[in-house]
């Protein structure tokens, strides 16, 4: 059998507008096209909404953006690529994430998850997120939101 060497781990990287085609593609596998090209376009070009993604080669497989609201952190997306998850590359980002907005003068984070999205509600209770309220019927689907927050830890 030949020899295999592993992968590289993922690269680290900060989008940028010449993302916006990667992002597109991204959003479209993992979450159904939540944006269009040009709201993605408008994400990446804005020094508030900072994002982060996690790259193999010229893959883009993870992605994690924010929106920086004086002291707060609004995380307004993470996704990873259908075939990569379980590999830790979620929890990695948005802890890279939050460590951002800590840097840039946020205190705490806070996110919506679908009360039905178990996969988004283990990786988010796994970094300390708690439910702080609820938003009824949020989601076109009819589907619950919750709202969490945590606390940011130097
Ligand atoms: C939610 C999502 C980002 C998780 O990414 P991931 O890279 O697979 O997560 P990780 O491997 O970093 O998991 C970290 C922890 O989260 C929790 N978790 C992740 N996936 C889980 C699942 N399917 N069920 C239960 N807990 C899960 C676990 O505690 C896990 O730690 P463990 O693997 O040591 O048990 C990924 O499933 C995804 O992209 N889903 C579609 C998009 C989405 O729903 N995004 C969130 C709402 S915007």
């Amino acid at each position: 059998m030949p020899f295999l060497s592993p992968l590289p781990a993922p690269t680290l990287i900060q989008l940028t507008p010449k993302h916006a085609d990667a992002c597109l593609q991204l959003d479209r596998a993992a979450l159904g096209g939540i944006w269009s090209l040009a709201q993605w376009q408008r994400e990446l070009e804005e020094e508030a909404r900072p994002g982060l993604g996690l790259r193999q080669g010229q893959e883009l497989l993870a992605m994690a953006s924010g929106w920086l609201v004086v002291d707060e952190l609004h995380i307004t997306l993470v996704a990873v690529a259908p075939g990569q998850r379980r590999r830790g590359l979620g929890r990695r980002l948005l802890e890279e994430l939050m460590q951002a907005g800590l840097r840039r003068g946020a205190t705490r984070a806070t996110l919506e998850v679908g009360a039905g999205n178990g996969p988004g509600k283990g990786l988010y209770e796994a970094l300390g997120f708690r439910t702080a309220g609820i938003r009824h019927g949020y989601y076109r689907s009819g589907e619950d939101a919750l709202i969490q927050w945590v606390n940011l830890k130097r």
